[in-house]
């Protein structure tokens, strides 16, 4: 909510600014501020209210083809044949069937006699009379592939009968080789051939090409093209850029794998770890739920391999020292869906999901799930810290189920702190009963979501200055501005979006005794593939950008602090009087005041900072981010359209003077003496 300006002038350090005009907000008075002064006093005095580590942190969920497609590395899209449909993403261009039994290069799908987990089938191709026969692998909307850059192919051949040699070759949209590998079979038995390929021309949109030369016969399997460059070099690993992006937020957590996916459309489509760990081709392929959620939006190749399974969602955390936060099932079906519910008498083997987690997570070696841990290729415990039980439900259904979970863990864990939710709006009757019951199940942490226009968040800044400080403490896990009017994907993370999420932030970090983490969502898009937007990241086969949502985000994580200070206009925390925005915070370890203000008026704003209690060094650091268009976003081609600009704050003799440009983010950096 707005509040009315008073301005005064207060002792201590002091903020100058020049208002051109006034607009009337929520609540307002209306007052003319044309050229007064803005007198900002920052209190370096203690609060006794620590930001947490985890303030800002990342929420990572497989929509927009995320994970196969997207942070998952692998170029192969449906690479064993598992999907459904399991030509889907292969083509035969030029197949043919002579008669019922006399057939030319037509790949078969033949099932294993004795499956081994998720790898049920295998194709069987068949090649006559001197045929040409190709078949191609089409990836997630192309395969992106780099000049000069390595890719490693590997593929499962066996039982070759007349077929003397695979020729494969990564071609252009008009079908040019950019590279080229032979392989020749030289065994009945399954073997794994590996070859390196290296384009000489960087294309987004490249298909891999199988020529099968010879007449006859051979079975194929898991034909996987990974690029050598992941990130950290893993094998079956990460893609590089999207993951150096994550680590630009310094994010304090990661919670995943959702979301929605978490609790399935119905029960049996619901996420299971358990099924995400292990041999990586062993893993049982399941729908994704956002492919086909929405008609205007679907995606009928969205599967989930887990190539990028719960083992690699720990590995990740740690690579960027951010705690681990998966939120599991808790035997209901998406509410919005089918609902179903696991009766409550039968929820043990939900429960026992759980403990088994944590056993994989933190367990000892000599303990099944530790051992299989440390199979994976970490013996040390991921030091897991919090688990989420249920996204988003809601109702009594919800509260019955989380009650058992909570009573069993606690007993057996009562280390590991667990999150749960007053459903998915951020009000109404739903959200205040899902309070009232965590309230009565002392509930560590509540997750709200809030998907909201930029004028919400404007309005919402004070959101939780008035909450109960005796009960749970919060975890923003879902939240982004929805601009109104925009609805073209990219788009909708524009600067009206970032520059309202900010100003909210500042009432975030406000009540950090409050609130304890937060991130935005989704966190990842694919520019061809995705199926919600706004999103922090965009993504297509080449390349990845922060959008200027993201920007706001790595400025406030980087710039977190370790303790609150009082920062006030008239003794007043600053909630959107005439479009301000502000809070501050110290880092004690660099002993450095942190001070972030929003201008979200159309004309500059020149503040005059005072600092109470203690004395500031004679410079300091200031980064902006600013637009003077709502409407801008950054773009594959102009990634850093907004992006921070550095600049150098002098203090004299206790105060700085500063503008606070029009629509402008500044974080303003001056050690303390
Ligand atoms: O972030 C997209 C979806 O929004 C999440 O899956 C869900 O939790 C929320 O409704």
């Amino acid at each position: 909510m707005k509040r009315s300006l008073k301005v005064g002038f207060l002792g201590g350090l002091v903020l100058i600014l020049g208002l051109s005009s006034c607009k009337k907000g929520k609540g307002d008075t209306v007052q003319s501020a044309s050229g007064e002064k803005r007198d900002l006093v920052v209190d370096l005095g203690d609060t006794g209210i620590k930001i947490q580590p985890t303030m800002y942190g990342i929420f990572y969920e497989d929509i927009n083809f995320a994970a196969d497609g997207g942070l998952y590395a692998e170029l192969i899209k449906n690479r064993s044949f598992e999907f459904p449909d399991p030509k889907m993403g292969w083509e035969e261009p030029n197949s043919v069937k002579y008669s019922l039994n006399k057939e030319s290069g037509f790949s078969k799908i033949t099932d294993y006699v004795d499956p081994k987990g998720g790898n049920k089938r295998f194709s069987h191709t068949v090649v006559q009379n001197n045929a040409k026969y190709e078949l191609f692998n089409t990836g997630f909307r192309g395969i992106g592939i780099k000049k000069d850059a390595s890719y490693h192919l590997s593929i499962k051949l066996a039982n070759a009968t007349g077929i003397k040699k695979l020729k494969i070759a990564l071609v252009d949209t008009v079908g040019t080789v950019l590279a080229s590998s032979e392989i020749i079979p030289d065994t009945k038995d399954w073997k794994t051939y590996e070859r390196v390929l290296v384009p000489t021309t960087t294309e987004e949109k490249a298909k891999l090409k199988i020529t099968f030369e010879g007449n006859g016969s051979i079975d194929m399997d898991i034909l996987s093209l990974f690029p050598e460059d992941t990130w950290k070099g893993r094998k079956n690993g990460l893609r590089k850029d999207l993951v150096e992006l994550l680590e630009g937020l310094n994010p304090g957590f990661l919670r995943f794998p959702g979301g929605c996916i978490v609790e399935g459309k119905t029960l049996d489509r619901r996420y299971q770890w358990q099924n995400t760990v292990g041999p990586v081709m062993e893993r049982e392929l399941l729908i994704n739920r956002w492919n086909n959620e929405f008609a205007h939006r679907s995606a009928p190749d969205y599967y989930q391999t887990f190539g990028l399974g719960f083992f690699e969602y720990f590995q990740l955390a740690e690579d960027l020292g951010a705690q681990p936060v998966p939120i599991l099932g808790c035997g209901m079906a998406c509410q919005f869906n089918s609902g179903e519910l696991v009766p409550l008498e039968n929820l043990g083997p939900f429960v026992q999901e759980a403990l088994d987690l944590i056993e994989f997570a933190n367990g000892d070696v000599s303990t099944p799930w530790g051992k299989l841990r440390a199979e994976m290729g970490h013996p040390d415990a991921f030091n897991m810290k919090y688990l989420g039980i249920g996204n988003e439900q809601w109702g009594p259904e919800y509260f019955e189920r989380y009650r058992i979970f909570s009573k069993i863990i606690g007993e057996k864990h009562p280390e590991i702190i667990l999150v749960s939710t007053p459903g998915p709006f951020p009000d109404g009757d739903m959200f205040e009963y899902g309070w009232e019951q965590m309230r009565k199940l002392n509930v560590a942490l509540a997750d709200e979501h809030y998907y909201k226009p930029p004028e919400w968040f404007l309005e919402n800044a004070d959101r939780y200055d008035g909450y109960d400080r005796n009960g749970p403490k919060v975890f923003a896990g879902e939240y982004a501005a929805h601009p109104k009017g925009v609805d073209d994907g990219a788009m909708e993370n524009n600067w009206e979006a970032a520059l309202s999420e900010a100003a909210f932030m500042t009432g975030l970090e406000r009540n950090a005794d409050l609130v304890h983490m937060t991130s935005y969502a989704p966190l990842m898009a694919h520019a061809e593939g995705w199926q919600w937007a706004p999103d922090l990241i965009w993504f297509n086969n080449l390349d990845s950008y922060g959008t200027a949502n993201y920007q706001v985000q790595k400025l406030y994580s980087n710039n977190a602090g370790t303790d609150l200070l009082k920062i006030t206009e008239d003794q007043k925390s600053l909630i959107g009087q005439n479009g301000l925005y502000a809070s501050a915070v110290k880092d004690v370890g660099v002993g450095e005041l942190i001070v972030k203000v929003v201008n979200t008026e159309s004309y500059p704003q020149q503040l005059t900072l005072v600092a109470n209690k203690g004395n500031l060094d004679g410079t300091g650091t200031m980064y902006t981010l600013q637009s003077s268009d709502l409407q801008a976003v950054n773009s594959f081609e102009s990634p850093e359209k907004i992006s921070p600009k550095e600049s150098t704050l002098t203090v004299n003799t206790g105060v700085v003077e500063v503008t606070a440009e029009p629509y402008s983010v500044n974080v303003l950096k001056i050690k303390i003496l």
